[in-house]
């Protein structure tokens, strides 16, 4: 049994008995001694007394696939996790590996030296952040592909609700906090002509990691400068992936559009979208079933499937993220 396992059974702030540990694992007292001081070694700080057991004082913000289990709730998704030191990108990872691996995989790297973005944009990602790729297949049909980005965005708020912070959605797949950026998130699927084989939900949030370095076009913040502490990174996972099987397992759900609708930032904003058409400006009306975007232009209205968006000052059209 891998040292890790004594983990499971501590709680940060509270004493837990050596001898429940070693009951609940069918190990020897002296074997949960063993499982505690390699926990040490690798930089968990763990009080412990004769007559108390052991007390999880501060735990490091390491990503540790333990750790995520012991939150985990799902039935398929995050079963098999992959903790990389370092990535070229998470997403590549995922898509050359896609044969090799089952659905509800998920990989994560502590920093990716070439993470993408959206548009063959690159992405910055230095240590403390959450670089993730889960690789799901569900069972729609490819007019339908925009609800995994539906799923994968509503997951994400819930979880960040779960930290007390009010995040919303930028169309069409940003996540935003106060108007600036927490998360990204992109899609590579693999298809037949009619049928979606696999996506790779390639999600970029800003958790622990410093963003000043980050251009300030981007407009960028993370959860801890949003909280002003640390966040614990492997049970934020653990909440996304919670939600985000729940959501997938909904994919096709009235409710899960009615959610997602309701946290658009960009619904009724005066905004530009630069789409394979060219510039577009415009109120946006309406956000559909597929996740469309309606678009009112001197009086016209236009369905925009893809495309970047930017949110305009309704009073001088000047831009604003
Ligand atoms: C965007 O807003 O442009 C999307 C950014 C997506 C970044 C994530 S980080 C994990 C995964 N691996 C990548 O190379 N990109 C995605």
């Amino acid at each position: 049994m891998p040292a890790a396992d004594a983990l499971s059974f501590l709680v940060q702030g509270e004493w837990v008995s050596g001898e429940d540990i070693a009951r609940r694992q069918g190990i020897s007292r002296a074997a949960v001694w063993k499982q505690i001081q390699a926990l040490r070694r690798r930089g968990y700080k763990i009080a412990s007394s004769t007559r108390r057991g052991y007390l999880l004082m501060e735990q490091p913000d390491r990503l540790d696939a333990a750790r995520i289990n012991k939150d985990l709730t799902t039935r398929w998704l995050g079963r098999e996790i992959l903790i990389l030191a370092e990535a070229s990108s998470t997403n590549s990872v995922a898509v050359s590996s896609i044969g090799q691996r089952k659905s509800g995989s998920v990989i994560l790297a502590e920093t990716q030296k070439e993470g993408r973005g959206r548009l063959s944009r690159s992405w910055a990602s230095p240590p403390g952040g959450i670089w993730m790729s889960l690789i799901v297949r569900p069972d729609i049909p490819l007019s339908r592909i925009y609800r995994i980005n539906m799923a994968a965005t509503v997951s994400i708020c819930r979880a960040i609700r779960q930290l007390g912070l009010e995040a919303g959605i930028k169309w069409p797949n940003d996540i935003l906090i106060r108007e600036h950026k927490v998360c990204g998130i992109l899609i590579e699927l693999g298809a037949q002509v009619d049928r979606l084989d696999y996506a790779v939900v390639g999600v970029g949030l800003n958790a622990n990691n410093d963003t000043a370095a980050f251009p300030s076009q981007w407009r960028s913040t993370s959860l801890a400068a949003r909280l002003g502490k640390s966040i614990d990174r492997c049970a934020l996972i653990a909440a996304i992936l919670n939600e985000m099987e729940q959501a997938l397992d909904d994919i096709e759900s009235h409710e899960l559009y009615e959610e997602w609708r309701s946290r658009s930032l960009t619904l009724g904003k005066r905004v530009r979208i630069s789409s394979p058409e060219g510039d577009l400006m415009g109120q946006v009306l309406d956000l559909d079933q597929d996740g469309a975007l309606i678009l009112e232009q001197g009086g016209d209205k236009r369905r925009i499937l893809a495309g970047d968006c930017i949110h305009l000052r309704p009073e001088r059209a000047a831009e604003a993220t």
